[in-house]
Order: structure tokens, then C-alpha cells, then sequence
């Protein structure tokens, strides 16, 4: 199996190797409200503040959209990721209600700002929620019951627009698919002038500082201002008990051209983790985006996980031709909802963090929410996301024993099995943990059979990171930092890059 290429449908060689759109940050600045991270959250905060007149910073480490956002797959729709059914159960009818609606207007919202630039190519489309077995059945029509009780229009059908058979399915009206980086751009546009501003290659190095007023910081520049958003997906607060209630997952995904006709919609089934489908773009109807095959960051095989993707599709669809492969990662939280909103103990820092596989729509409606508290806005769905709600605490305490105990017994596995004793038989192009005296090292051997050593201790909270053979990264398996073969941190809530190997 090849590895995964290093970019999505939606980036092109070209666009990465074109210089940055926004130029870093280099000085010291000012601003209303300092938001890190240029992905559908950070970037939706900073249209809405700018648009009632706030002055804001966006602070990316790569290019606008380099991180989940832009290795999703454009599916806009209501359904949650746990299920109606467990919305209800954990909220009542009104709040599932309420929540789902707060979806609903989220996707309203990227269909009003996306009519503007027809790259977008925002589609309203149908979705499918689909069993192919009859022992599924019984899972679509409990969710049909549920979905008509949370307020969505949904019926059941007998044929599902797949070609291949389903023995259910359950018919959602009203979603959407769009083309996710040039909406994250256009957006870019819209915040980026008249006082606030967008800066690429600006990678916050710590922890924002809570204050009157707050600051952070970048290895060229500092931005002073009244609130901070950490819209970085996951927690950047040094170790905090958010990275506590949101487990780190690999979703993968392939691009695949097919010769079968496949209705405009979007399509996902009952198998756990399941599987999604959709069509790349209106020019493109005989492409496919497919994904699934998710497992825990840090803790899965990746060539094993997108070979079983590409053996789901070769077994549905004819004559299939991949053209990508990808994958990306995702935060699920505790319970059945995401958390956003001010840090517990907080008056001026801000989260949005556990969306599942849903956080284009979640993304948006925490943008709107986080923008609503610090305007003193009354939101209705605030209370039941809020990161200081009482209920999830209560419930993640097994959540978070339970990931913190496979992720030790996986480390513990894996370094009786896998670590080396000799640097030598590290293989080319290949990363492996190495024992030296009673330390571990994490050592990539490059083409050129030059050998990078760091040290294996995750600099966030001292897990031992592992090799990952198909995106070539070291994953962190406790809260899903990652970092380049070479050390550099590339994601999730480490500040730092993996530190010298120690002498
Ligand atoms: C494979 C896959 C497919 C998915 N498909 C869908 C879908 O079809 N529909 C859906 O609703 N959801 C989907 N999701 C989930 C959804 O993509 C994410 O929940 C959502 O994109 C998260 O957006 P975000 O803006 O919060 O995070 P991100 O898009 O990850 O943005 C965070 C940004 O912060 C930046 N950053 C991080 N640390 C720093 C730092 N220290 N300094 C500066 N910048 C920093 C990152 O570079 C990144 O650009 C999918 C997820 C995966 C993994
Ligand atoms: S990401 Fe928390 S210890 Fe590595």
C-alpha cells in the first residue's frame, strides 16, 4: 500500500506550492478579539465579528484551511454523528430540537455566504442514511422516529440511489454538499481588510495568556486583545481537562472515479465507524469522495485502515480508479455534543473542540455562538455546548478512564513488539521507536538514509508517540498531537515540536 498522498480533492500541488495569500504575522498588534486557527470555525467567528464591528486577528500555522476543514468531505446535514436517538435520550425532545436547529441554521448560513462565489458549488441535496443487512433495519427506523421527533423532515424509502443493495433507508430533506476550501477562502476574503486581518505561517508557539488583556504569541509577532478563540479543533491550553473529554480519531478517505451513475446525495450507512459517500462536485458526477475506516489516533495500523476503505468501495462500485487518498482527524466528545464555549474559569478565552464528523455544521454554529457570548448575545444553544456543562462531566468520567487506559495498554503493546534496540534497522523512509539506554527515540530514517532523531515523549503531556506508515507522521495516542517524521508539530493540542533526543 502506498502512502497517503499529502494533500486532499480539495488542495492541488499548485495551491501548496503557491507563497501565502496572507502574509505572516511580524509585529506587534491589536485587536478586538485574537482567534487561532483559519479553519470553518475560526474563520466563521471572524465574519461574524467583523460584521458587527469588531476588529480581528486570525492567527493559521499553515495555509488558510490546512487542517481538518480542508480534508473533510463537504457534507452539510443535520444528522448527528451518535444518532438522533441519542440526542433525544440525552437532551429530551426540546433540546434535540434546539441543537438541530442550530444545524439547520448552519447550514443556511453557508448557503447565504457561499452564493457569492459560484467556485462553492453549494448544492442542496437529499441524504441517506442506509442498513445493507437486515439486522440493521431495526437502526434506520428507530432513527426515522427519532429524527421526525428532533424536528427533521425524513421518511422512509425502499429504494436507496446506491448501486448496490439496501435492505432500508431513511430519506433526510433539505441538506447540503459544498466545496469546502473555496468557501474557507472566500471567507478568508470577507475577514481579511478594514482593520482586521488574516496571517498564514503564523503559528501560535504557547498557550494564549488570560488577562485585561489577553496576548498571544507567534515566534515573529504578538497580538494583544480583549478575548481569545482557540479555534484549533482540539484543546491548546497546555494540559486541560478538555483533552480530557474529546478522544482523537483518523477518519481516511479516497477520491474514486466509478462507471456506475450515483444519485446527487449524500449517503452514510450503519456500520460503526461508517462510512460516507458523496459526489466530488457537479463538473465531476463520475467521481466519488468515500470515507471511513476510522480508528483512534495514534493506535491503528493507517495502510490496514485505507486498504479495508478501498476494499469497501472496489466491492460496491464498478471499476473503480482511485485518484486520492487521504485522511484527516476528528475529535469525539464524551457525550452526544460537541463543546463550545468559554474555558471553565474563563472570562476572555474561548473553545470549540469534540464536533465528530460533523463539524462543518458544528464549526458554524460555534462560530455564531462564541460570537453571540462575546457580544453578550442571548444563544440558545449555549447552554446545552457549553464546556462548563455539568451532565458531560459527570458522564466522561468513564469516557476519559477508559481512553486513557487503552491508550497506555496500546503504548505498552506496541513498545513490547515493535521498539528496536539498534538504529541501524530503522528501514529508509520509515520511522520506528528505537530503545537507548532506559529512554525512546523516535527516529526517521530519510530516502537519502540520513537518520532524525527527537525524543519519543510527546512534549504535551509525555505519551510515547508512534509511527504512523501511512501519512509518514508521528501520532500522539492520548490526545492526538502529530508530529513530521522530523519532529515538527503538525496538529492537535501540543505547542511544541517533538524535543532533541535527549544525550
Ligand atoms: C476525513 C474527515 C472528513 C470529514 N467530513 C466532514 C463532512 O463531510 N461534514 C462535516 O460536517 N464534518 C466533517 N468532518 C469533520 C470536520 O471536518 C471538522 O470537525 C471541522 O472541519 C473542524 O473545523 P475547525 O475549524 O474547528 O478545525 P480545523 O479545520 O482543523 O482548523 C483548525 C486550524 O487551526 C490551525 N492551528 C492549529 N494549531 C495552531 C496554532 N498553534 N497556531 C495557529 N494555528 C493553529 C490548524 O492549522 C487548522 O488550520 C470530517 C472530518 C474528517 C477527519
Ligand atoms: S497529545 Fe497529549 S500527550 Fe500527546
Amino acid at each position: 500500500m502506498d502512502t497517503i498522498s499529502p494533500h486532499s480533492y480539495w488542495w492541488s500541488d499548485a495551491f501548496l506550492q503557491e507563497a501565502p495569500t496572507y502574509a505572516p504575522l511580524d509585529q506587534e498588534s491589536r485587536a478586538d478579539v485574537a482567534i487561532i486557527g483559519a479553519g470553518i470555525t475560526g474563520l466563521t467567528a471572524a465574519a461574524h465579528l467583523k460584521a458587527s464591528g469588531r476588529r480581528v486577528v486570525v492567527l493559521e500555522a499553515g495555509r488558510v484551511g490546512a487542517g481538518t476543514t480542508g480534508g473533510s468531505t463537504g457534507h452539510l446535514e443535520v444528522h448527528p454523528d451518535p444518532g438522533f436517538r441519542a440526542l433525544l435520550r440525552d437532551l429530551g425532545e426540546s433540546g434535540a430540537r434546539q441543537v438541530t436547529e442550530a444545524r439547520r441554521q448552519a447550514i443556511a448560513q453557508i448557503r447565504a455566504w457561499s452564493s457569492d462565489a459560484s467556485g462553492c458549488d453549494f448544492v442542496p441535496v437529499p441524504a441517506f442514511f442506509y442498513a445493507e443487512t437486515e439486522d440493521d433495519v431495526s437502526l434506520v427506523e428507530e432513527e426515522h422516529d427519532a429524527a421526525r421527533r428532533a424536528g427533521v423532515e425524513a421518511r422512509l424509502v425502499a429504494d436507496v440511489p446506491l448501486p448496490f443493495p439496501c435492505a432500508a433507508g431513511l430519506r433526510l430533506e433539505n441538506q447540503a454538499r459544498v466545496q469546502i476550501t473555496p468557501y474557507l477562502r472566500l471567507l478568508a476574503a470577507l475577514v481579511h481588510g478594514d482593520g482586521s486581518r488574516v496571517h498564514e505561517y503564523s503559528r501560535v508557539i504557547q498557550p494564549p495568556t488570560e488577562g485585561a488583556p489577553c496576548t498571544v504569541a507567534t515566534a515573529r509577532g504578538r497580538v494583544v486583545a480583549d478575548d481569545v478563540i482557540v479555534a484549533t479543533h482540539s484543546g491548546f491550553f497546555g494540559i486541560s481537562h478538555l483533552d480530557l473529554r474529546v478522544a482523537p480519531y483518523q477518519s481516511y478517505v479516497v477520491a474514486v472515479e466509478i462507471a456506475d451513475e450515483v444519485d446527487d446525495a449524500l449517503f452514510w450507512d450503519t456500520a460503526s465507524p461508517y462510512h460516507y459517500t458523496r459526489l466530488s462536485s457537479s463538473a465531476s458526477p463520475g467521481t466519488l469522495l468515500v470515507g471511513g475506516a476510522d480508528h483512534k489516533t495514534g493506535q491503528g495500523d493507517g495502510p490496514s485502515h485505507l486498504a479495508a476503505l478501498e476494499e469497501y468501495v472496489a466491492q460496491r462500485f464498478r471499476v473503480p480508479r482511485v485518484t486520492h487518498r487521504w485522511s484527516a482527524e476528528l475529535f469525539e466528545p464524551a457525550d452526544a455534543l460537541p463543546l463550545i464555549g468559554r474555558m471553565p474559569l474563563s472570562n476572555h478565552l474561548y473553545v470549540a473542540s469534540g464536533f465528530s464528523g460533523s463539524g462543518l455544521t458544528w464549526g458554524t454554529a460555534a462560530a455564531r455562538i462564541i460570537s453571540d457570548l462575546i457580544a453578550g448575545r442571548p444563544n440558545a444553544t449555549a447552554a446545552w455546548v457549553s464546556p462548563s456543562r455539568w451532565k458531560p462531566v459527570a458522564a466522561a468520567s468513564n469516557f476519559v478512564q477508559e481512553n486513557f487506559n487503552i491508550a497506555k495498554r496500546f503504548v505498552l503493546d506496541r513498545l513490547a513488539a515493535h521498539a528496536l534496540d539498534r538504529m541501524e534497522d530503522v528501514p529508509a523512509g520509515e520511522g520506528r521507536l528505537v530503545r537507548s539506554k532506559d529512554r525512546l527515540l523516535a527516529a526517521y530514517r530519510d530516502p537519502a538514509g540520513a537518520v532524525h532523531v527527537r525524543s519519543a515523549v510527546c512534549p504535551h503531556a509525555g505519551c510515547i508517540v508512534q509511527w504512523n506508515g501511512a501519512e509518514r507522521t508521528w501520532d500522539c495516542p492520548c490526545h492526538g498531537g502529530r508530529f513530521a517524521p522530523r519532529g515538527e508539530r503538525i496538529y492537535g493540542p501540543p505547542a511544541d515540536d517533538l524535543h532533541p533526543a535527549p544525550s
